[in-house]
């Protein structure tokens, strides 16, 4: 993990951050007794069970399993590289870096580094186009389309001219290899060999992420042809759906008005932005992700969609909505009149149009069961059975018993059934639908069961360094019954014979393995012992470790010998035995 990054200068950065602020700054933590703890952002979960140590200096999920230092955290939540995660805190704590002095070279080492500078100059090259005399159409466009100068400054866009090798020649020029190129997405293989330009006579939107890289681009054409968009594909640094449009502008805002507006398309972002709603941002034209929403509620828990008005918007905004609910967010609706969208609706009515619709949205209720109602007849049977049950699925995602009550009342009332029965709907629901989503990401992995003597060991190793070499005069890490614990007690061990300090958040360093990491992170959450003495309970320890490794030895013999049984090898038969008798006398 460390890579090229002396540990002692890890070290230095890690002595003077503090987890719980950088963490905190992504997601919000909760006091828990000496911890602190949150909903964990790297699964899905309702209930707290990711804990950050500030004594520590380590985080861990119980649920996932997810767990490591803040230069961890950085590479898991931001995506981040361990050299740039180094990096970003090294600014942060004023930290020099050793080969500072020479960072192109350490960052070449990333593919994604290569891919956001390759993007940088696309980007420098379709600007100088649109301020070039012969792009007055394309000025033009944009200036008729409502977008101001200063914006197609800050959102610096651009113009992909009808040359299939403008961008070729000029990133060439800049020394850029043809397979970069492709990599990032820019150029297309042509049949007859060679590249081609992917964008063509279109206006270009660039992608930016949170922290204003350059991901990728939109490109849009100027009249009615087809494809309307083209984008960037997905390359190792661009995925569509991870990405929110804009939110590396509107992130500020959003934090301070607590709410987001979200919309679809680039212009529906620049033009309310533009216009002075700036606490918004877009999908690009699809339903919202559960990774965009986890961007998202790191700044805010309230939402106010406001898609197109029409069928695909709709569509869009009853699936983003249950996702959404899911995750605990507050949302509300408006929903535009057909033909309309943000865009159109500041340019035709104006910007206080917009901010009315905005404070004027209506619930997820009102919104899903008018557009239900719009598909099927509330009046006759079949109708009811079809709204209701489409009412309940997402009625069912509340987590708060009060609300799923207020929302089957409501329902009871607006569509004239007993609520019994709309309960009796829900309780069929209910295990199906959330087995499936409690399921659906879990991105870390649980750890198989290890000793748990090895683990409470450890633990008390961590936690008292003058233990280990105790503890080592008695056991060799070959002792220690998995890989995990084997390296880190070797690792311990090395650390305090060459004097260095071994503090968790700073062994996790030297262990390459994840799931040793994860593994030392796990036992520093376990809770303290408090029926027995500690110097007993680490005698006891040690005693099961080599019962536990007695045993599986013997097992192991026992294997060996029915196998040299069965091979009819008297030699080798005899030998495991007498082995085997040693092993005997020795542990009983
Ligand atoms: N989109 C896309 N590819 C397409 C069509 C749409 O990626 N072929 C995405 C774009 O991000 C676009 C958004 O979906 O901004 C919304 O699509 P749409 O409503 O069709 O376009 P608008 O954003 O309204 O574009 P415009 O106002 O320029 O027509
Ligand atoms: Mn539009």
């Amino acid at each position: 993990m460390a890579g090229r990054i002396p540990e002692n200068i890890l070290e230095d950065i890690l002595g003077r951050i503090d987890i719980v602020e950088i963490i905190s700054g992504y997601i919000p933590l909760k006091k828990a007794g000496a911890n602190f703890k949150a909903n964990c952002p790297f699964h899905h979960e309702k209930t707290a069970s990711f804990m950050v140590s500030p004594e520590r200096q380590i985080y861990h999920c119980f649920g996932c399993g997810e767990s490591g230092n803040a230069f961890k955290f950085l590479m898991r939540h931001e995506r981040m590289e361990f050299p740039e995660a180094v990096e970003m805190l090294a600014k942060k704590t004023g930290v020099i870096l050793p080969d500072q002095d020479k960072p192109e070279l350490a960052r070449a080492a990333s593919l994604s580094n290569q891919l956001y500078k390759i993007n940088e100059l696309a980007v420098n090259y379709y600007e100088n186009n649109l301020y070039a005399a012969s792009a007055a159409a394309a000025i033009k466009y944009l200036l008729d389309r409502g977008v101001k100068p200063e914006t197609i400054k800050d959102f610096h866009l651009g113009l992909a001219t009808a040359s299939w090798e403008g961008l070729i020649n000029y990133l060439r020029s800049k020394n850029i290899s043809l397979a970069l190129m492709e990599q990032a997405g820019l150029v297309l293989p042509k049949d007859s060999g060679g590249y081609y330009d992917r964008f063509r006579n279109r206006i270009i939107f660039p992608i930016f992420d949170m922290r204003s890289r350059m991901l990728g681009f939109g490109a849009r054409v100027m009249d009615n042809s087809l494809p309307k968009y083209i984008n960037s594909p997905e390359t190792p640094i661009y995925t569509k759906g991870k990405n929110l449009f804009g939110l590396n502008l509107s992130k500020d805002f959003i934090r301070d008005a607590d709410c987001a507006v979200i919309v679809e398309g680039y212009l529906d972002f620049m033009i309310p932005y533009q216009e002075g709603v700036k606490n918004i941002v877009a999908s690009q034209g699809t339903a919202l992700t559960l990774e965009q929403i986890k961007l998202l509620k790191r700044y805010t828990y309230n939402v106010v969609m406001v898609y197109d008005g029409d069928t695909a918007g709709e569509i869009a905004t009853l699936r983003s909505l249950d996702i959404l609910i899911d995750e605990g967010i507050n949302v509300r609706v408006f929903p535009l009149p057909k033909g309309m969208d943000p865009d159109t609706l500041v340019r035709s009515k104006g910007i206080n149009a917009l901010k009315d619709k905005i404070e004027n949205a209506v619930s997820f209720f009102d919104y899903k069961l008018n557009v239900l109602k719009s598909r099927h007849n509330i009046k006759d049977a079949q109708g009811k059975a079809k709204i209701a049950s489409e009412m309940l699925l997402t009625i069912n995602k509340f987590d708060n018993a009060i609300l799923r009550g207020e929302y089957t009342k409501k329902l009871s009332e607006e569509m004239d059934v007993p609520e019994q029965h709309i309960l009796e709907e829900l309780h069929k629901l209910k295990p199906a639908v959330l087995a499936p989503v409690a399921q659906s990401i879990n991105l870390g992995v649980k750890l198989p069961e290890i000793n748990p003597a090895e683990k409470q060991l450890i633990k008390f190793m961590l936690e008292e360094v003058e233990l280990i070499d105790k503890v080592m005069q008695q056991l060799s890490p070959s002792d220690f019954s998995d890989a995990r614990t084997a390296k880190i007690v070797s690792v311990m061990h090395e650390l305090v014979l060459q004097g260095k300090n071994i503090e968790p958040s700073v062994l996790m360093n030297y262990l390459n393995e994840d799931e040793a990491s994860q593994l030392v992170c796990e036992t520093m959450f376990m809770p303290p012992l408090t029926d027995q003495g500690r110097e007993k309970a680490v005698n006891d320890c040690i005693l099961r470790i080599k019962v536990q490794r007695l045993k599986s030895r013997r097992e192991h013999l026992h294997i060996q010998i029915k196998s040299a049984q069965s091979l009819g090898d008297e030699d080798k038969l005899n030998s495991l035995i007498q082995e085997f008798h040693n092993l005997i006398k020795k542990g009983d």
